[in-house]
């Protein structure tokens, strides 16, 4: 689904890691819809061929670059791959990738799951802003992907939980360090969103989904889609006054 006015950011050049995802994919897929050259940066080939496949016909030109977001060379090779789309300068960045990790009380966590999360969701976040923030001018922005679980805990999730919560930090520090130069640096929360990470952890948890029957909106899974359009929000200038701060997109479950 796109529904990003087309032109908005025409010929600016944007990345989405995690671009294979569920997440990345919509979002992926309203930056080339309005315009920009996207990289897709995913270390899943496959995956990443689908969202490309996905796109069709797209306003901006769009390009595929598998890495892995916690090794610093992939990273900067996935820089120097965006740079090379358009004019050198990176305009929009979605810091986007993560895993769940297992769900375990924290005695039965192994420390290799726990380093496994924190390098992709912490290390992968902190290289990706670490490396596009060089070739970024005043107007860019950055929207780091966090999750509700950034900002309360859950039972036998230490490790995801623990990842997010330093994505908000990362976010809140990295926006000060930019606000004299004009990047704002955003953070996202959704809730639980329909997709293979939910099914994952339900799956791990032995829990069945809720019941999309019950029309509260905080019990139901948020389509993709409604978490694109407030990353689309962040990035557009109808943000200009918001930097360091996440917007939490999950139904009111926060609340
Ligand atoms: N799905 C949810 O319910 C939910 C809720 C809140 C926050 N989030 C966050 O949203 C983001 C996107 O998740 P999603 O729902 O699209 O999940 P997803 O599993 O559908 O997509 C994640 C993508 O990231 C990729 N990836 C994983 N590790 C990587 C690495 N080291 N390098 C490069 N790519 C890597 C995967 O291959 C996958 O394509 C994640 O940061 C996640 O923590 C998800």
């Amino acid at each position: 689904m796109t529904t990003a006015t087309s032109g908005t950011f025409e010929g600016r050049t944007a990345i989405v890691t995690g671009a294979g995802g569920v997440l990345g994919r919509e979002v992926a897929a309203r930056l080339a819809a309005a315009g920009a050259h996207v990289l897709l940066v995913d270390r899943d080939p496959a995956a990443l061929e689908k969202t490309l496949a996905s796109l069709g016909t797209t306003a901006g030109r769009v390009a595929t670059h598998v890495a892995d977001v916690s090794v610093d060379a992939d990273v900067a090779s996935y820089v120097d791959a965006a740079r090379a789309l358009g004019t050198g300068e990176i305009a929009l960045f979605f810091n986007n990738a993560g895993i769940e990790g297992v769900a375990a009380p924290i005695e039965d966590q192994r420390i290799e799951d726990f380093d496994r999360v924190m390098a992709v969701n912490v290390r992968g976040v902190f290289l990706g802003m670490s490396h596009v923030l060089r070739y970024m001018t005043r107007g860019a922005v950055i929207v780091n992907t966090c999750s509700t679980a950034g900002h309360r805990g859950a039972a036998n999730l230490a490790p995801y939980i623990a990842s997010k919560h330093a994505v908000l930090g990362l976010t809140r520090t990295v926006s000060l360090e930019n606000q004299e130069r004009g990047i704002r640096i955003c953070a996202v929360s959704p809730g639980p969103i329909e997709g293979r990470m939910m099914a994952s952890l339900n799956t791990q948890r032995g829990l069945t989904r809720p019941d999309d029957s019950v029309e509260a909106t905080a019990i139901r899974y948020s389509d993709p889609a409604e978490v694109a359009a407030a990353v689309m929000f962040l990035f557009s200038d109808e943000a200009s006054f918001i930097t360091g701060s996440a917007l939490v997109v999950d139904g009111g479950r926060l609340s």
